[in-house]
């Protein structure tokens, strides 16, 4: 009987936080010392909210982890972090040399890690030029990668040196496979089987009738980058990511009540899904002036949560088919609906 993925991943994790000198994997950051936070016995958030719980601190993401009161008890974390691309952030500077910025990498990392619950989630949403780097060092920390998602968009920068940039990596790992929080069913969208090819087979499964988990590759309506006259886009953030992408990620990995982190927070996304779906959330931003208008945002609330609802990621036109036919899967948009907001609110 085949292992399968995951038990080859969990069984590599575990190899690899056991190998000694000779054989541990080593990365050019390593050279450097870690980081040594500024650990604090008690620290306050500089925003909050209650019901659910929503905390903004301001400082280093990895001077504040170290100190929060939440250690092993987060479920999730989203970390966007600066790609050390000479991006004007308000007030971090984003262009380390490459050695700093891997051992500042392998630092964040360590410290969500160390705060994550044993049922809980990592999500790095990451460039090309790191993300290999940030997969060996989870794997060296003893997680298991489930995924190695990519957010794809059209509107990449032009270029004729070498092909265009048109995705940023979305991995997903977990501390324990078998004990993560996993809802399939609440980030369910129609399949091509039922919208491209009116296959009937899908009409006969017992459950989850024309829907499967979305595939991999994540794009569509709503998912380009947030940039131009995006009615998403938050005046003075670089890099916000599409409230559609935080929503899957966060429905699919936490339930309402869970905790979500962000340790990187920009413009808020995170915590502004996490909030309008009834998680309780945790935002670490660097910048005063960032956190603030973050805050502002999530107060607000989200303008797209809900927006994707049942829509289909298909990219070819439907087959030809009787009208017969099609009107037998008339209703698998409507399905995928319910899946995600049933009239219980359990999503
Ligand atoms: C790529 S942006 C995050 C964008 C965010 N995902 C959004 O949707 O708006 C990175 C953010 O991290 C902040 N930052 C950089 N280094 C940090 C650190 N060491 N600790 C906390 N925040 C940091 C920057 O100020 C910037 O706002």
């Amino acid at each position: 009987m085949p292992k399968g993925a995951i038990t080859v991943g969990r069984d590599l994790a575990l190899t690899l936080v056991q190998a000694d000198d000779d054989t541990a994997v080593r990365l050019h950051g390593d050279q450097l010392p870690p980081h040594t936070p500024k650990k604090k016995t008690s620290i306050k958030p500089r925003h909050q909210l209650k019901e659910p719980d929503t905390r903004v601190y301001v400082g280093d993401c990895r001077d504040v982890l170290p100190s929060l009161p939440d250690s092993k008890k987060v479920d999730l974390i989203f970390a966007d972090p600066p790609f050390n691309w000479d991006v004007p952030y308000d007030e971090w500077k984003d262009g380390m040399p490459r050695t700093e910025y891997e051992r500042f990498t392998y630092d964040w990392l360590d410290a969500c890690v160390n705060v994550l619950s044993p049922c809980g989630s990592l999500w790095v949403n990451i460039p090309d030029d790191t993300a290999a780097e940030v997969v060996l060092h989870l794997k060296r920390r003893g997680l298991t990668m489930m995924n190695w998602c990519i957010w794809h968009f059209r509107f990449g920068q032009n270029r004729k040196s070498s092909f265009i940039m048109s995705k940023v990596h979305a991995l997903y790992f977990v501390m324990e496979p078998l004990e993560r929080i996993w809802n399939a069913e609440a980030v369910m969208e129609p399949s091509d089987r039922a919208t491209v090819y009116f296959d009937p087979r899908t009409l006969a499964k017992d459950e989850h009738v024309g829907l499967r988990v979305p595939m991999d590759v994540w794009y569509g309506q709503y998912w380009g980058r947030i940039q131009g006259n995006n009615k998403e886009r938050r005046a003075l953030h670089h890099n916000q990511i599409p409230e559609v992408y935080l929503e899957r990620v966060i429905r699919a990995c936490s339930n309402e009540g869970d905790l979500v982190l962000d340790p990187f927070l920009g413009s808020g996304t995170t915590c502004t899904v996490a909030r309008a779906i009834g998680r309780r959330s945790i935002g670490v931003e660097y910048s005063a002036g960032n956190a603030k208008s973050a805050f502002e945002r999530i107060k607000e609330g989200p303008i797209r949560v809900g927006l994707a609802k049942g829509t289909s990621s298909a990219i070819f036109q439907p087959r030809k088919a009787s009208a017969k036919t099609k009107a037998s899967f008339a209703d698998v948009g409507g399905a995928a609906e319910d899946a995600l907001f049933p009239e219980d609110g359990s999503a």
